[in-house]
């Protein structure tokens, strides 16, 4: 029913040629192993245009890492949701973990955020996520469906949003939650989704992110209501992204 959805977040990494040399080699992998799921790839803004020309030759999609609330004015440094369209970008990643860390974004501006990406016509993948502090303190489920019912902005359903799980603490760290609790926490999503947005709940994807790799994503992309996995690290390897995205069922 949910067509899987791969992305890689290649994060600030990489100047045009890696990006070009990296995307190229992700087409002869499409080429040779074909996905059955969606596969998106989310580089850095200034690699967007150059990477274009080779992504849309193939079976994959652009997103940006974080777009603005607003659809223009004087926000220096920033970009706006509608530029991320002009482009050809189909998705945005909006409220990842270092965002909210390091830029101090608040559910609130997040889905502000959201709310901007579907004005443009993208896609927003609304990342959601407990730190350790607060799975250690048990408090995991009751942070997270606050993220959610806070951060996913009205409008949203299962054409215009998807959402990230990824624990604060598995990201970069070579940690992954165990299935169980993935399990638990997808569950927890789903339910307060449907709450918010009734039947188009069902149809949205929840994807998992945190230290996905080659080794562990056939079992966490066979959870029952993971739809697929936002991939960082491993994002920059084009063979183990190619082995995550032959890992969605269905191949
Ligand atoms: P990671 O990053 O795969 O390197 O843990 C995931 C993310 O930040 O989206």
């Amino acid at each position: 029913m949910r067509r899987h959805l791969v992305a890689g977040n290649w994060k600030m990494n990489g100047q045009v040629a890696d990006g070009v040399a990296r995307v190229e080699e992700l087409a002869g992998l499409a080429a040779a192993q074909p996905a059955a799921c969606d596969v998106l790839i989310c580089p850095p803004a200034t690699l967007i245009v150059p990477l274009r020309g080779y992504v849309s030759a193939g079976a994959m999609a652009l997103g940006g890492q974080d777009c603005h609330h607003d659809d223009s004015g004087a926000f220096t440094g920033d970009i706006a949701a509608p530029m991320l369209a002009d482009i050809g970008c189909s998705h945005v990643i909006v409220g990842h973990s270092e965002r909210r860390r390091d830029h101090g974004e608040s559910n609130e501006r997040v889905a502000a955020k959201a709310a901007a990406a579907h004005r443009a016509g993208l896609q927003a993948i609304i990342c959601v996520g407990e730190t350790k502090t607060e799975r250690d303190a048990g408090d995991a489920i009751r942070v997270v469906t606050r993220q959610v019912r806070e951060s996913v902005p009205d409008g949203a359903g299962a054409a215009n949003t998807v959402i990230a799980y990824e624990p604060v603490w598995a990201i970069g760290t070579g940690d992954t939650a165990m299935p169980a609790d993935v399990e638990a926490m997808h569950n927890t999503i789903r339910t307060e989704l449907a709450e918010m947005i009734s039947e188009e709940s069902e149809r949205l994807r929840l994807l998992y992110g945190g230290s996905v790799k080659p080794d562990n994503a056939v079992e966490l992309l066979a959870i029952e209501d993971v739809d697929g996995a936002l991939v960082g690290g491993a994002s920059l390897k084009p063979a183990d992204f190619w082995a995550i995205v032959r890992a969605c069922p269905g191949v």
